[in-house]
């Protein structure tokens, strides 16, 4: 009769860990499942950031513009810096070339002195519209969408070129 109580109570103890084990991972997985299941969508960046005003720019003159802009990456929102070379082509039209020279990505600067711009890189060089005008650089400058509200010069997502060195 003791013996059998005392099997009674093992089993119970038994049962008890087990169904404690299986609620602490069935608490684990429910989590876990809804991590998979419906992973955290990455949101679109700020689609269009200001870059600078019309005002700021002259006609012919190129400028470049340094802005930031958000990226979220997960639960991750991160500042980052950007730049662009604007030329502002009439009040109402201004053009924003990304930073990157199309050959390898280096950084290219506006040549006053030549009315053109240059990649020290390599030596490529484009047109105030973007155009090549040397190679090594096999396509014009990528340019930025962009809209101007209230002069105000707002960039959205890097476009690049088509066209072929000429
Ligand atoms: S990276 Fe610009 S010419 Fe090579």
């Amino acid at each position: 009769m003791n013996q059998n109580l005392e099997q009674d109570r093992r089993t119970f103890l038994l049962s008890a860990i087990y169904g404690l084990w299986a609620l602490i991972g069935l608490l684990l997985a429910i989590p876990a499942s809804i991590y998979l299941l419906w992973p955290p969508r990455p949101k679109k960046e700020d689609v269009w950031v200001e870059a600078g005003t019309v005002g700021e720019l002259k006609l012919d003159a190129p400028a470049e513009l340094v802005f930031r802009r958000n990226r979220v990456d997960g639960w991750k929102v991160a500042s980052e810096k950007s730049t662009t070379w604007a030329v502002k082509v009439s009040d109402q039209e201004v053009i924003a070339f990304a930073p990157q020279c199309p050959h390898l990505g280096c950084a290219y600067h506006w040549n006053a002195a030549k009315h053109e711009f240059l990649c020290p890189c390599h030596a490529s060089t484009f047109s105030i519209q973007g155009d090549v005008l040397t190679g090594p650089a096999p396509r014009a400058l990528d340019r930025y969408e962009l809209k101007i509200e209230q002069g105000k010069v707002l960039v959205g997502a890097i476009r690049k070129s088509g066209g072929d060195a000429g």
